[in-house]
């Protein structure tokens, strides 16, 4: 891991020393006085950086905000999000054979999806920018998390959806907290691309996680994990395995990792192992890790049950290939009936999560069997979304409902019990 440290001191335009760097170029910007998403210069991605990095002495109370010394603001608008579960599941993890294996749950957050974490930090940015319309293209949980975040900061929200392509629990709540839906004939990148435009020309204020801001809410996901895992285990764990899509999480773990060991509070041989889980079917970062490339190679066309990682063009891609790879993880592709698989294994442990949550235990599952992954480590999957999110895969993957008469005895005769 030779490129962990960010070895920036004297910022040139920093704003209560915070600021934006260009990561291709260098390049620095001030956050809040232009709208931006990425480098002026370059187009490359950009990162928000602080004069002072996190020590874990100064956190305190529960969820995001605990971290704000980490973060660009003390607080924002919060429903409150983060402080989530993490669960030991003992059968699982003596079924996929790891010394340890704790799920940490995204999908107990306010909007059911770790996407709140990001919104609340990105609205507050909104609202500091003066912006009245905030959009993003989403699978789904983004634009849940955006509608519910948007209007309680009374901003209008607008979400690009691919059209038949978004589980019903998610369009359910985009819906409910009053964003207006546009169904694009098209699939995700399509998405992503048409409100890029929009946000280019001023229409609408971005939300997707290319948007830097909206990172740093997601970085409180390593900060808790590292916290929590440290309390209850009295380590750090050796790896975190994550379902990825446009690489927004990979990208700010790594970041968080990133602060951590510049600061000096976390040693270097201490730093997770970054894991990526693609579903087959929509596998760019799966391809640019086998293939060694710095880019993802965009894929036209993608088709996975696991909707919400139903994306071909990472675009947080250049940010979090650097994080799999200077961590010592890897990433791996797995089938739908591997995610199915691992929903219901998840599920008999009491954990309900959406397919694409599953991916991670599914991918921790095909690594252990290839040793890949060894049978002494201590890993956190993480999953994103709660399994109310995509109802008709919960039941596709569970059992049938039966139908019975509406009498005991009935219901004995359905049951084989013996009669009266
Ligand atoms: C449930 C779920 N898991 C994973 C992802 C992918 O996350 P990322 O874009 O950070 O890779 C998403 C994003 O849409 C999601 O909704
Ligand atoms: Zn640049």
């Amino acid at each position: 891991m030779t490129h962990l440290a960010l070895n920036e001191t004297e910022p040139g335009c920093a704003s209560d020393g915070v600021w934006l760097t260009c990561i291709e170029c260098g390049e620095r910007f001030s956050p809040f006085e232009t709208v931006r998403y990425t480098c002026d210069d370059c187009d490359g991605l950009l990162e928000v950086r602080y004069a002072d990095l996190p020590t874990w002495d100064e956190f305190e109370g529960r969820g995001v905000w605990r971290y704000s010394s980490a973060l660009p603001f003390e607080t924002g608008v919060s429903l409150p999000e983060g402080g989530t579960p993490l669960h030991d599941v003992p059968r699982l993890e003596s079924d996929v054979g790891v010394e340890r294996l704790r799920i940490k749950h995204e999908g107990m957050n306010p909007t059911g999806s770790f996407k709140d974490r990001g919104m609340t930090v990105g609205v507050r940015v909104a609202q500091e920018m003066g912006v009245d319309r905030l959009a993003c293209a989403s699978t789904g949980n983004t634009s849940a998390a955006l509608a519910a975040y948007g209007s309680r900061a009374g901003l209008e929200t607008l979400v690009l959806l691919p059209r038949g392509k978004v589980a019903a629990g998610k369009i359910a709540q985009a819906s409910c907290h009053g964003a207006r839906i546009l169904e694009v004939d098209g699939n995700f990148d399509v998405c992503l691309d048409i409100v890029g435009d929009l946000a280019d020309e001023g229409d609408v204020y971005l939300l997707n996680s290319l948007n830097p801001f909206r990172l740093e809410g997601q970085k409180t996901i390593g900060l808790e994990i590292l916290e929590q895992f440290r309390d209850e285990e009295g380590t750090y764990p050796d790896r975190i395995v994550l379902p990825v899509g446009n690489a927004g999480n990979t990208a700010a773990l790594y970041k968080c990792f990133r602060e951590l060991t510049a600061s000096g509070a976390l040693p270097m041989e201490d730093v997770p192992k970054l894991t990526g889980v693609q579903a087959e079917g929509a596998a760019p970062m799966v391809e640019a890790i086998e293939e060694g490339w710095k880019e993802t190679r965009r894929w036209e066309s993608v088709e996975t049950r696991a909707t919400a990682i139903r994306i071909g063009n990472p675009v947080n891609a250049s940010k979090a290939l650097p994080g799999i790879r200077e961590t010592g993880g890897t990433a791996v592709g797995v089938s739908d009936e591997q995610i199915r698989a691992a929903q219901r294994d998840l599920a008999e442990e009491g954990v309900g999560v959406e397919p694409a949550s599953a991916a991670s235990v599914a991918g921790l599952r095909v690594l252990r069997e290839r040793e890949d992954v060894s049978a002494d480590e201590r890993v956190v999957c993480l999953t994103t979304g709660h399994l109310l999110k995509d109802p008709d895969a919960a039941a596709e993957a569970g059992s049938q409902p039966e139908p019975v008469p509406g009498t005991t005895a009935g219901v004995r005769e359905h049951l084989g019990l013996a009669g009266e």
